[in-house]
């Protein structure tokens, strides 16, 4: 039977150039893309950019600019980081995408319909660097909002509302599931919000114009979350002629996958549920609530100022070391560190010490040894073969519940043995004692592990792994996770490629 797997990304707001926070989903959510591709799924990949609201169109303002020029310019820079960083995204959506814009309306429309919206006035306070409406657990004595620092605005308006305090049970049922990980974040869901003062959302303002008109009230824009959140469904054709697409991706037998930052928790486990099942759809079947990438101890952000610029470090390095290291060490239950010196730490000591030292070895040693083609020698049953068999299980196991950190980390950890593994047996040691059968073991066993390494890292170096694996005699064509464990026919093996050369 045909699997089919759908991952998004949130969609960045196009307030600014993204940083290393944005890359850092986008990069999961790739990894984890082009493994499930691997595993033999129909995938969707979707990414894109929130691009009305108050604050693109004041923005833009400061610029001279019209709010859809202002975004055209940055979302083209969107779009040039992913290429650099090889995000393979099946869709780029955009708000102003018309077929978004027109299946938005009919949202809007259906949820009044229903009378699960109604019209209302919002009296409280706004913070417009997150879009957001605050509850007095978000900010401080002075009203600053603890997620961006700035100032949250008094708010009096006119406002359509979304019925979310009449969802309470479906939501403490949905939270007695595991849907959204990791746990911590449903507490805080459970005890801030669900369990507490579940209110109701504003879900249009009157106040700006940069947002999708209602039908039945032109006055009114589409407040950014209900537009934001929905192109998670226009995407696929909700609300479309053609829906194909939705049926295939956002079905019950479809394994689906939202992967967020910890500050729009409440965004997606709270009102985009309800969302969807006023809307008769199935909710995601996970969650991912990913920590933040700090920098010192603070969340790197466009509006504190202190961000890192993901392009300047792929042209430095490479968008493979950027990828290694996001999936790596920056695991997603927790926050993390962004600096260059712990940047070129772990590049040195697993891609350059650790892998790159390993595959440079052995093809030289087969190369030297055996002028670049080693005879047929079968080595399934060798105990280190056998250790790669079940790590190819341990990394699945850690791939399928998403946790890409650790399957990285248990890759890293055969090569390590590998390498153990030759100071060990000391092939030049055989070969100057002419123990050739015995030479021809140690290196096949290498040769066979580092295949599996390589293919076990395919997500995450794209574009090193063609040349990993050319530096073991194969093409990375001929190699998938049905024949990982089978017998390849290895070509001679020429090039002495250095890969990932030590950072100095
Ligand atoms: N437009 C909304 C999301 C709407 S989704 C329906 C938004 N955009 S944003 O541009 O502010 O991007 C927020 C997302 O960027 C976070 O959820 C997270 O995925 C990523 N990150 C931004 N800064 C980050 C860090 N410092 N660390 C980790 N991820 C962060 O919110």
């Amino acid at each position: 039977m045909k699997k089919y797997f759908f991952v998004t990304t949130p969609i960045y707001y196009p307030s600014g150039n993204l940083h290393i926070g944005h890359a850092y989903t986008t990069t999961l959510a790739d990894v984890i893309s082009r493994y499930k591709k691997e595993d033999g799924f129909e995938v969707f990949f979707l990414t894109g950019s929130d691009e009305h609201g108050q604050k693109i169109e004041e923005k833009a303002k400061e610029q001279n600019l019209k709010p859809k020029e202002y975004v055209d310019e940055i979302v083209k820079g969107f779009l040039n980081l992913w290429k650099l960083l090889n995000i393979d995204y099946t869709r780029f959506i955009r708000t102003t995408d018309e077929d978004h814009v027109v299946a938005v309306k009919e949202i809007f429309s259906d949820l009044l319909e229903k009378k699960l919206i109604y019209p209302s006035t919002y009296k409280g306070k706004y913070c417009i660097s997150c879009e957001e409406f605050l509850t007095k657990e978000q900010m401080d004595e002075t009203f600053h909002h603890f997620v961006c620092g700035k100032e949250a605005k008094n708010f009096e308006e006119e406002t359509y509302m979304l019925k979310v305090s009449s969802f309470k049970k479906y939501l403490q049922e949905l939270f007695s599931t595991d849907f959204l990980e990791p746990e911590s974040r449903k507490k805080e869901m459970l005890n801030n919000f669900i369990n507490n003062d579940l209110e109701d959302l504003s879900v249009t303002r009157v106040s700006f114009n940069w947002g999708i008109q209602i039908k039945e009230n032109p006055k009114h824009v589409i407040y950014v979350w209900l537009d934001a959140l929905s192109n998670y469904i226009t995407a696929l054709g909700y609300k479309s002629k053609n829906n194909e697409l939705l049926k295939k991706f956002w079905s019950k037998d479809t394994e689906i996958l939202q992967i967020i930052g910890k500050e729009i928790t409440r965004f997606h486990s709270i009102y985009w549920p309800v969302i969807l099942n006023s809307l008769g759809l199935k909710t995601p079947d996970k969650l991912l609530s990913h920590g933040w990438i700090l920098s010192g101890d603070k969340k790197m952000s466009k509006s504190i100022g202190n961000v890192l610029d993901p392009i300047e470090i792929i042209n430095t390095y490479s968008s493979d070391a950027l990828r290694f290291y996001i999936i790596n060490n920056l695991p997603t239950d927790k926050d993390g560190s962004f600096t260059n010196e712990l940047f070129i730490e772990s590049f040195n000591n697993n891609l350059a010490n650790n892998i790159g030292n390993l595959i440079s070895r052995v093809s030289n040693m087969i190369i030297k040894y055996f002028d670049g083609l080693l005879p047929i020698k079968k080595v399934s049953n060798h105990w280190l073969v056998k250790n790669a068999f079940d790590t190819i299980k341990n990394y699945k196991e850690k791939m399928d519940s998403y946790n890409m950190s650790e399957a990285t980390q248990i890759v890293l950890k055969l090569a390590q043995e590998c390498n153990k593994f030759i100071e060990d047996s000391k092939p030049w040691t055989l070969e100057k004692e002419n123990k050739l059968e015995e030479l021809l073991e140690v290196l096949s066993v290498l040769q066979k592990n580092i295949v599996i390494i390589s293919y076990l890292l395919k997500p995450i170096l794209v574009n090193s792994y063609p040349n990993m694996i050319n530096q073991m005699g194969l093409d990375p064509k001929d190699i998938n996770f049905k024949n990982l464990e089978k017998d390849f026919k290895f070509k001679k093996i020429i090039n002495k490629l250095v890969l990932f050369e030590r950072i100095k």
